[in-house]
């Protein structure tokens, strides 16, 4: 297909209900902005170029959408006065001869390719609009698509319709595609004169009806196409979106326990055969091999765990953090900018911050890796086979050659050469019968008191 096909993608809003202080677009589902997830499926539609209609906040609107392959041109809309005149804003690019115009919304970040290359099919096949709706038992608040004899002639807005058009339960999703030769022309015939006072978009259908035109609907699952307007809907779409990744997962050989209670990443990659126990948490740039285990409570971000890799329960696992084949990294430890070499072990309460561990190390628990004097940070080096008592402070920087040791309590403050073994605390002295002793004083001195 050699067509031309621009994609105007309206992001305009102020997005008062979501009380925020960004826009609406930037507010994110799987920690991706919901602009960027509408790019992602506009890029595989084929689409050529978009135009990406701005109001508030056009700066770290365009990064985000820019984020992908497309190629994006952004115009101003300088007043909100309606879809209509959003897409307008963009007539210089509108009107550069393409052969699809298609619309999408920036706050619909559920939207997956098949639906809109339906409904660009259609115009390719002579229909001057092709509109895609959904059924819902809940229609209030959009505008129906309003058929006779099986062919779509009005899109009526909620505040415009009789009784009888709202009980009309196909609504307008807003998506559509448009002929790119008669979109410019068709646009500037949209008028104000309804209910809100607003060029609505959605009137193009009668103008081209008016005009001995086509129009046609094309049928989307009402998932897919749902906006988000406040807050609670945003937690709904992220729900959703929630699901169908846990289940695209758990197709693809990912075992998970409790999928309601693992939240996913856009980014999140997941190999056959790992387990994903309950309560996980992946942060964007989390990358799991084949045959891992993610124990529950569990949080992970900017983290690759090689094959056969366990990490948890309660194990957090922040940016930098680079686990070997068979390595774990145990309860209640928190591991950053490190990398823990094959078949090692930090398996209780550690606190390993940049450093390198070498292959099959044993860090002991409660070992403290302290690489911050409060102004710089510091690398430990712990080498292959090493043995790290529990207990110990590694004040960075500082290295452990490959099969040191180190005495449980150490505070080690000086490099240990391999092979070697440091004792980084002071010498025990035991008294025989003083342990006696003391507790009866105690004990006399809490009986004194009590008279
Ligand atoms: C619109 C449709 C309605 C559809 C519903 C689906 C019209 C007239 N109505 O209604 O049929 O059922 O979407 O959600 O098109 N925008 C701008 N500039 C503007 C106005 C809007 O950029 O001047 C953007 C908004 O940011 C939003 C989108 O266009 O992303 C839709 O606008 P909104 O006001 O939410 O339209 P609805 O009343 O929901
Ligand atoms: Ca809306």
């Amino acid at each position: 297909m050699g067509d031309r096909v621009l994609a105007v993608v309206l992001a305009a809003g102020e997005s008062k209900r979501m009380n925020s202080a960004k826009s609406k677009v930037l507010h994110t589902i799987g920690n991706l902005p919901m602009i960027s997830h509408v790019m992602a499926a506009l890029a595989e539609t084929g689409a050529d170029q978009v135009a990406l209609v701005v109001g508030r906040d056009a700066e770290p609107v365009i990064a985000a959408a820019s984020s992908g392959a497309l190629k994006i041109t952004p115009f101003e809309q300088k007043e909100r006065l309606g879809t209509g005149h959003a897409v307008l804003a963009a007539r210089d690019e509108i009107e550069k001869d393409y052969d699809q115009i298609l619309i999408a919304y920036g706050d619909g970040p559920l939207i997956e390719a098949p639906p809109l290359l339906e409904a660009l099919e259609k115009v390719r096949s002579g229909f001057d609009v092709a509109v895609i709706g959904f059924h819902t038992d809940k229609p209030t608040g959009y505008g129906r698509l309003l058929a006779k004899d099986g062919e779509l002639v009005a899109i009526r807005e909620e505040k415009d319709a009789t009784d009888a058009e709202r009980q009309v339960t196909l609504c307008n999703s807003g998506l559509m595609a448009i002929n790119g030769r008669k979109a410019a022309a068709l646009l500037s015939k949209i008028a104000n004169n309804n209910a809100k006072g607003e060029y609505y978009l959605t009137d193009i259908v009668e103008i081209i009806r008016s005009e001995g035109g086509k129009a046609a609907t094309v049928e989307a699952p009402a998932d897919i196409v749902a906006g988000c307007n406040n807050r609670a809907e945003l937690a709904q779409l992220e729900a959703i979106w929630q699901n169908k990744r846990r289940h695209e997962l758990m197709l693809s050989g990912v075992t998970m326990i409790a999928p309601e209670t693992v939240f996913l990443s856009y980014d999140t990659k997941i190999g056959q055969d790992s387990t994903i126990e309950p309560n996980v948490i992946f942060g964007p740039g989390v990358t799991i091999e084949s045959d891992v285990v993610i124990h529950a409570f569990s949080h992970l971000e900017g983290t690759y765990v090689a094959s056969g890799a366990t990490v948890g329960p309660f194990a957090r696992l922040r940016p930098g953090t680079n686990l070997g084949a068979k390595a774990k990294v145990g309860n209640f430890c928190e591991v950053k900018n490190a990398e823990i070499g094959e078949g090692a072990k930090v398996s209780h309460l550690s606190y390993i911050g940049d450093a390198t561990i070498g292959a099959r190390a044993n860090i002991g628990a409660g070992t403290i890796t302290c690489n911050y004097d409060g102004f710089n940070k510091f690398q430990t080096r712990i080498g292959a086979d090493a043995f790290v008592g529990s207990n110990s402070s590694l004040v960075a920087p500082v290295s452990i050659g490959d099969g040191a040791l180190t005495a449980s309590g150490s505070v080690i403050t000086e490099d240990v050469p391999a092979g070697a073994a440091a004792f980084g605390r002071a010498r025990q002295s035991t008294k025989e019968g003083y342990g006696t002793e003391i507790m009866a004083r105690n004990k006399a001195w809490k009986e004194s008191k009590k008279q």
